[in-house]
């Protein structure tokens, strides 16, 4: 029996943040040098904080997200995290989320002892909910009927802040398979379900336990309920808000930095963007930015980001063409990770350079994102670990000294896009879909050339003209055309053609992790064909791709 060849190793991965791979690149350089990626990470804020406690649940981040909306800053912690790295935090109150666990089991993840001392309002939340009825004394079993899905809950007959300005019955969305069997010393039951005759528990203590989701949209009420608690018993204000963010980042940017000296890589993205405009609000010329023209980008698009950066924002930006660079490095490449690679270590040594000429820097700005923060402190592979085993790329000089500054470390990326917005940035540059890293290279399957690139950007215009004349482009995650080695015969006029096949991918996602392929009316695919066949020399051939992920990826390379 043969055995099947080894899988290759893949770079394909979820792009947090669309500048991921600029950091990343950066990221590996310091740590070469040791700086490893120590940032100036003023968390003495003086905001109110909810904490949430993440025992695992998928939906951990929708309930920070959903506090966040609600105007209240929250933070994700693990369910080990110390009294004395929650306390400068501002606490109001903690958030137990669901897991998959059962409390019975061995090993069952607990909540730590301060949680309970009665300092602060908890509200648990499924999981949560009986981590804290069994470390107060109570008992849970498994349920003799799991509850999936919608369920109606029924208040029984008291007047609790929990549930103020809101029906006596409602709907909500459980996912369960154990209950509470026993109430801990204090408690009373104040909601249940048909299946659960205990699905709220509270005590006189701002103690309460929920056993359905108020964070999903399957359960309408949810976020009244989830404000019920940050406003009426937490006591949270609403001051989580765009405009505060600004105002009060400019001043902790100012004192970072103080006379200092910042770069910043841009890299067309909207993290890398929002993070120089904001600096360079704080701290005007102290701020040069970086843009490598690695020719890999769409049409216009490097001509747009000198436009806004320069002109517009004013900013003080080094422009550096090396189109010519990167494609006489990847002459002759076809393997997609060997690309990554050139174009990884490629970057680096432009922007050592360009960074060099600059002169005495001190600090080096990143738009890294809170949920690749909460990826490198809650999984055990961090993230930028895994992605780093796959690019070798060179080091920073040693007299690159250079400390971090990441004014967006604690947004999710619909608050960079809020920021953004409030920061007077341009509209198409705040809702610009992701694009990775190594650009159309990945996008042109065998070797990159010149020619190879004029023709996938002509094609990828078209894909894009169209899907935004239409109105398509927020509701779709990514759009774009693939520009593959095959050739088939076609017809044009009386001649047969020989010509390229072009591949239009238009997906839906909420995360990366998962897609599926858009069913774009027939009436705009026709458009993309017809005027991609006419427009678009030497490509006699369009085909649309409807793979889902998984089993496909986004990216065809
Ligand atoms: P896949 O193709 O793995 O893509 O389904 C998931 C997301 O990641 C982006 N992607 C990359 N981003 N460097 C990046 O910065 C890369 O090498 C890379 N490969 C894929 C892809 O566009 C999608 O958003």
């Amino acid at each position: 029996m043969t055995r099947e060849p080894e899988p290759k190793k893949s770079t394909h991965r979820v792009a947090v943040s669309d500048d991921l791979e600029v950091s990343t690149y950066l990221e590996i350089a310091r740590t070469k040098i040791g700086q490893g990626s120590q940032v100036d990470d003023d968390t003495s804020q003086h905001r109110e904080t909810i904490i949430v406690i993440d025992f695992g649940s998928q939906y951990s981040r929708l309930i920070a997200r959903r506090v966040r909306e609600s105007k209240v800053y929250c933070e994700i912690v693990t369910h080990d995290t110390s009294w004395e790295t929650v306390k400068e935090l501002n606490p109001r109150g903690v958030i137990l989320s669901g897991g998959p666990s059962s409390v019975y089991e061995d090993g069952a993840p607990l909540a730590p002892d301060w949680v309970y001392t009665g300092q602060l309002p908890i509200l648990g939340i499924c999981y949560g909910m009986q981590v804290m009825v069994h470390q107060l004394g109570g008992t849970v079993s498994p349920a003799s009927k799991k509850e999936y899905g919608h369920a109606v809950l029924h208040q029984n007959a008291v007047d609790d802040p929990f549930f103020k300005d809101l029906p006596p019955s409602m709907p909500v969305w459980m996912s369960h398979g154990d209950q509470i069997s026993g109430l801990p010393p204090g408690f009373e039951s104040i909601a249940y379900t048909d299946n659960s005759p205990v699905a709220v528990v509270a005590n006189e203590k701002k103690m309460i336990g929920i056993q359905f989701h108020p964070e999903v949209a399957h359960t309408p009420q949810g976020k009244k309920l989830l404000q019920n608690f940050l406003y009426d018993i937490c006591g949270c204000k609403q001051l989580w808000t765009a405009e505060n963010f600004v105002s009060e980042t400019i001043d902790r940017i100012r004192k970072q930095i103080g006379a200092g000296r910042v770069i910043c890589a841009l890299s067309g993205g909207v993290d890398s963007a929002v993070t120089a405009t904001l600096i360079h609000r704080a701290i005007g010329d102290q701020l040069t930015c970086i843009f490598v023209d690695t020719g890999l980008m769409r049409r216009e698009e490097p001509e747009r980001l000198r436009n806004t950066f320069e002109k517009y924002l004013k900013v003080d930006l080094v422009y550096a063409d090396a189109v010519e660079h990167f494609i006489n490095a990847l002459s002759g490449v076809t393997d997609p990770e060997e690309k990554r690679r050139i174009i990884g270590e490629e970057f680096i040594s432009i922007f050592d350079s360009e960074a060099a000429r600059i002169g005495k820097v001190d600090f080096l700005a990143q738009g890294t994102l809170y949920p690749d923060v909460i990826e490198s402190k809650t999984s055990e592979s961090k993230t930028s670990a895994k992605i780093k085993t796959h690019h070798n790329v060179g080091g920073l000089p040693e007299t690159m000294k250079l400390r971090l500054v990441e004014p967006l470390r604690y947004l999710f990326k619909d608050e960079v896009r809020e920021v953004g917005l409030e920061l007077g940035m341009p509209d198409e540059m705040i809702h610009r879909q992701p694009f990775p890293g190594p650009g159309l290279a990945i996008r042109i399957i065998g070797e990159v050339t010149q020619d190879r690139l004029e023709t996938l950007r002509a094609a990828d215009w078209i894909v894009m003209d169209e899907v935004k004349g239409n109105d398509l482009y927020r509701d779709l995650w990514q759009s774009f055309a693939v520009l593959t080695d095959t050739h088939t015969v076609g017809v044009m006029g009386d001649f047969r053609t020989y010509g390229n096949v072009i591949v239009v991918r238009a997906i839906t996602s909420e995360d990366a992790m998962t897609a599926d392929w858009a069913r774009l009316p027939y009436s705009v695919l026709a458009r993309i064909s017809n005027r991609i066949s006419n427009e678009v020399p030497g490509v006699n051939r369009v085909v649309y791709d409807i793979t889902s992920k998984p089993p496909g990826t986004i990216e065809w390379e």
